[in-house]
């Protein structure tokens, strides 16, 4: 068994331990918290790990999908857990992807007025970005994500050896979202072997959180500085596929697309050359991941998608692009830009 190795969120006394590695699922036992008698274990059938807290545990099941991300699943939850009997002393534990650990963060953040919780990231992406950094919640028909809590867990585990079992098409997405973190400081990304590069994508994520833990850095009038929105770094225009919904991408998958076409954007701004562009195909390349915008997309809806997002706070649309200092938050970009930049990459 490899070595699995402990990497911290640093943020005062609500800090935690991140574990990465093959084989870490069976540390879990030695991160309950003292005083905990019962475990709630929050999962789903279809991921099928098994953890040993130590303590009394119970399973309760999510189902799959945006779809189990809703008010309704936290209610039952929650009520699962009265019944259980768990007190505020006790713990959740959330293993499973994103969708799990959204629901799980978020109903151990309300329950009780919040009890404590441990993630055991079973995909990917929930690896590198969902599982880390606090923040939970679900969907409401009128939006994604829009009813949620920063909850920062106990700790979280990255368990490299149970994502032989993700469907390839998750894998890949994860891929996506970590292509992410070569233009956020490990430009060697694509090189590191599997541990290797989950760990430095927690580092990356848990150095940004710990900057700027409930993302206020780029609220407007705060200056320029980023902080931890810079995670959404090629989301904008992933997002927008996501809504206009049409097209066959999982998230990662339209996130590389958001990666390429916000290096292509950037050099049409003047704010980058020819080899950062090159930089980012090669990255996104590595990981055979789509670079291009589907076939049949429709611009003019994707612009008005964008012009939306919930990070335009002036005129023009708002991204997350590179430059001669790195990636920043650019407001005010022209529509007319956009629509150039869409087009070569049809
Ligand atoms: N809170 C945050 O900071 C944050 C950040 C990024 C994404 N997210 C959220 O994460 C969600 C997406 O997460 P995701 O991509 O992990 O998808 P997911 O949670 O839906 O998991 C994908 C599928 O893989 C299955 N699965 C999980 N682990 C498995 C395993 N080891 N073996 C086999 N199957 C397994 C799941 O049951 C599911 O069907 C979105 O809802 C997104 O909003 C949250
Ligand atoms: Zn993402």
């Amino acid at each position: 068994m490899r070595a699995v190795r402990e990497l911290t969120v640093k943020l005062g006394e609500r800090s935690y331990p991140v574990l990465v590695g093959q084989g870490a699922r069976h540390n879990v036992a030695q991160l309950v918290p003292a005083g905990a008698v019962k475990a709630a274990v929050v999962t789903q059938e279809a991921v099928g790990v098994q953890v040993d807290t130590g303590l009394e545990q119970r399973t309760f099941f999510v189902g799959g999908g945006e779809e189990a991300k809703s008010l309704t699943t936290i209610e039952d939850l929650c009520r699962g857990f009265a019944q259980f009997g768990l007190t505020r002393a006790d713990l959740v534990v959330g293993v499973g992807g994103g969708v799990v650990t959204d629901v799980a963060g978020f109903a151990a953040a309300v329950y009780h007025r919040g009890v404590a919780v441990a993630h055991v990231a079973t995909t990917l992406l929930a690896q590198v970005d969902a599982a880390i950094g606090g923040k939970s919640g679900v969907n409401l028909p009128e939006g994604k994500n829009l009813v949620g809590a920063f909850w920062q867990p106990a700790a979280v585990i990255c368990d490299t050896e149970v994502l032989a079992s993700l469907p390839p098409r998750e894998y890949r997405s994860g891929l996506g979202e970590m292509a992410k973190y070569a233009f956020l400081g490990a430009p060697d990304l694509a090189e590191l072997d599997l541990d290797d590069a989950v760990a430095r994508c927690v580092e990356l994520k848990a150095s940004l959180v710990a900057a700027d833990e409930r993302e206020t850095a780029n609220l407007a009038g705060a200056g320029a500085a980023g902080g931890r929105a810079l995670l959404n770094y090629g989301h904008t225009l992933a997002h927008a596929l996501e809504t206009v919904g049409r097209y066959d991408l999982r998230h990662g998958e339209a996130v590389a697309v958001g990666l390429v076409f916000a290096a292509r954007l950037a050099r049409y701004l003047g704010r980058v050359g020819d080899d950062r562009v090159a930089d980012h195909d090669k990255v996104v390349g590595a990981y055979d991941l789509p670079s291009r915008l589907p076939a049949d997309v429709d611009a003019g809806a994707l612009v008005e998608v964008m012009r939306r997002d919930k990070k335009v706070t002036g005129g023009g649309l708002t991204f997350v692009l590179d430059g001669p200092d790195g990636l920043e938050v650019v407001r005010g970009v022209p529509a007319d830009a956009v629509l150039a930049t869409l087009s070569v990459l049809q």
